[in-house]
């Protein structure tokens, strides 16, 4: 990375690279906590000049209370919200860097398996039946909404921590459902599951994102992920 740097001589850094699934992170917290917070503090030392936007999460919430604003108080459940958290502090300590928090991002992506997307609609072309949440929310949106709006954040040269994520709160139930109203082909079948009857690894009931500060200094509207899927009826998600 030391060498990479020198010969790219960058102006602006965007740090995507994680151990970004939860149940990985948990099984390898070493690995975990080397990824995702001892490759972020190199990288922002490298960075110290220049602007340096380090992708965090909606997790470093507890989800107890849902709309969060950048100035709540955060309380990790899990070893990747842990990492993420210390990550974060690290990078904030420096006033020309930036935090963006995000919400489940979906898309496409170069092996076809990362995104809740792929994922999802792989186990329904399995014929897998998929028990999904009513009582777990989010506000996703499609990474390619993401990056235009950092991109804009970075272009505008803001720095502290930025909430980025969509506009609807919905259940991961209702995700799929809507996701199966896109896939009629793959013969969806989805059944309503509560964190009530659950059991495992802590998960955070409502950890969606408060946007406003985002959203005022953006020039487009951070859309819903159902509105963004009917405004886009040919994008690939
Ligand atoms: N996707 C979401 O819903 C979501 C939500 C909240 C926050 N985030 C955060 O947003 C960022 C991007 O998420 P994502 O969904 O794009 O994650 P991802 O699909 O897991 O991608 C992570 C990337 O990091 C790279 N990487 C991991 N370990 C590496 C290493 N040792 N050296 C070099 N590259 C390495 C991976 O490379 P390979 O492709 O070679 O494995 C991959 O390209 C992450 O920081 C994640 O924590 C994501």
């Amino acid at each position: 990375m030391r060498a990479a740097y020198r010969r790219e001589r960058p102006s602006l850094v965007i740090h995507c690279a994680a151990l970004s699934q939860s149940p990985a992170c948990q099984e390898t917290p070493l690995l975990a906590r080397l990824l995702n917070v001892e490759v972020t503090a190199l990288l922002a030392d490298l960075a110290s000049e220049i602007p340096f936007f380090f992708f965090s999460t909606d997790l470093v919430f507890d989800g107890l209370q849902g709309d969060y604003l950048e100035t709540d108080e955060v309380n990790p459940r899990g070893v990747y919200a842990e990492t993420k958290v210390a990550a974060e502090s690290l990078v904030l300590l420096n006033p020309r860097h930036t935090v963006i928090r995000t919400s489940l991002n979906g898309g496409v992506s170069v092996r076809g398996d990362r995104a809740f997307n792929e994922q999802l609609r792989r186990a329904f072309l399995k014929g897998q039946k998929v028990g999904l949440f009513t009582d777990e929310y989010r506000n996703p949106l499609p990474a390619i909404v993401t990056a235009r709006a950092v991109w804009e954040i970075a272009c505008k040269g803001l720095t502290g921590i930025y909430h980025v994520a969509g506009r609807e709160r919905l259940s991961r139930f209702q995700i799929g459902q809507i996701l199966a109203a896109r896939w009629p082909d793959v013969n969806p079948t989805i059944s309503p599951e509560s964190l009530s009857s659950y059991r495992g690894a802590p998960r955070s009931p409502d950890t969606t994102l408060n946007c406003s500060k985002a959203q005022a200094a953006i020039s487009f509207s951070l859309p819903g992920l159902g509105e963004w899927l009917e405004q886009n009826p040919h994008e690939p998600f």
